[in-house]
C-alpha cells in the first residue's frame, strides 16, 4: 500500500515517534536502551492517554481521536505501511492528540511505558496466529496481560474484541488473573468500529467483546 502522494513526508512527522523496530538491523542493541515515553512531553498536555495496539488501517484511532479532543491517543502498529497510511490520513485533517509508534507493542508497553500511566487500552482483533510455529508472534500472552495490568492507571480500562472464541476465553482468563474485573461491553456506534469489525459484521461472523477495569483507588479519568 503506497502512501498517498499528495501528503508530503514532512506533514507526517508530527505524528510519528522515532522508536526502534524489530526488523531494524540494530534492534538487538537498541531494544536494550529504550526511550521512556513522557506523555506530557509527547502530547504537550497532561490529558488522559488511550493506547491502541495493532491499529491496522487506523479507522478506530482516527475517528476516536477526532471525537475526543479531550484525550490523547497513542497507536502502536508493527507494519510500517499502515503507520504511514494512518499518518497520511491524520495529516489531511490535522489531529494534534494522536501519535503513532511503529514497533512491537509487547516491547513498547514493557520497556517504554510508565506504570499506571494509561487511562485505556484498546486491543481489537489481534492476529490469532493459529500455527504452532507462529505462536511466538501472538500478542496476548500471560506476559502481555501482565504489562496491560501494569500500565493501566487505577480505574483504567482494557477494551478487547476478537472474532476467535478460544482466543477470547483464553485472554479473558489471563486478564482476570491479573486482577482486572471483567464487565460487559456494549457494541459502540458504527463510526468507532475498526476495519476488521466492519468487515466481519458484514460477513455475519460472531464478535466477542469485553472490557476489564483495574481497581480504582480514587476516580479514574477519561477511560
Ligand atoms: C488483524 S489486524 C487488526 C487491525 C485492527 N485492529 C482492526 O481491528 O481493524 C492485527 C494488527 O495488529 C498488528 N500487530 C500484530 N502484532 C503486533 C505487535 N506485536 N505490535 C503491534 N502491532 C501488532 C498487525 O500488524 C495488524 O495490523
Amino acid at each position: 500500500m503506497a502512501r498517498p502522494r499528495r501528503v508530503p513526508p514532512e506533514a507526517l512527522q508530527p505524528y510519528l515517534i522515532d522508536l526502534p523496530h524489530p526488523r531494524s538491523p540494530r534492534w538487538r542493541e537498541l531494544r536494550r536502551t529504550p526511550v521512556k515515553l513522557d506523555w506530557p512531553a509527547l502530547f504537550g498536555n497532561d490529558r488522559p492517554v488511550h493506547v491502541e495496539v495493532g491499529f491496522g488501517k487506523g479507522m478506530f484511532l482516527i475517528n476516536a481521536s477526532r471525537a475526543r479532543p479531550d484525550l490523547n491517543f497513542l497507536g502502536i502498529e508493527l507494519e510500517r505501511k499502515y503507520v504511514l497510511l494512518t499518518a497520511a490520513r491524520l495529516a489531511k485533517q490535522p489531529c494534534p492528540n494522536v501519535r503513532l509508534a511503529c514497533t512491537d507493542a509487547r516491547w513498547l508497553l514493557k520497556e517504554c511505558v510508565a506504570p499506571e500511566s494509561v487511562a485505556a487500552l484498546h486491543i481489537y482483533f489481534p492476529d490469532p496466529w493459529w500455527k504452532q510455529r507462529h505462536q511466538k508472534r501472538k500478542l496476548f500472552t500471560a506476559e502481555f496481560a501482565e504489562q496491560c495490568a501494569r500500565v493501566l492507571a487505577p480505574g483504567g480500562v482494557l477494551h478487547f474484541v476478537t472474532d476467535v472464541e478460544a482466543y477470547f476465553d483464553e485472554t479473558c482468563a489471563m486478564v482476570v488473573e491479573r486482577g482486572l474485573a471483567r464487565q460487559s461491553e456494549e457494541t459502540p456506534a458504527a463510526e468507532f468500529l475498526t476495519n476488521f469489525e466492519r468487515k466481519y459484521r458484514q460477513q455475519g461472523r460472531p464478535i466477542f467483546r469485553a472490557r476489564f477495569v483495574k481497581a480504582s483507588v480514587g476516580i479514574g479519568r477519561g477511560s
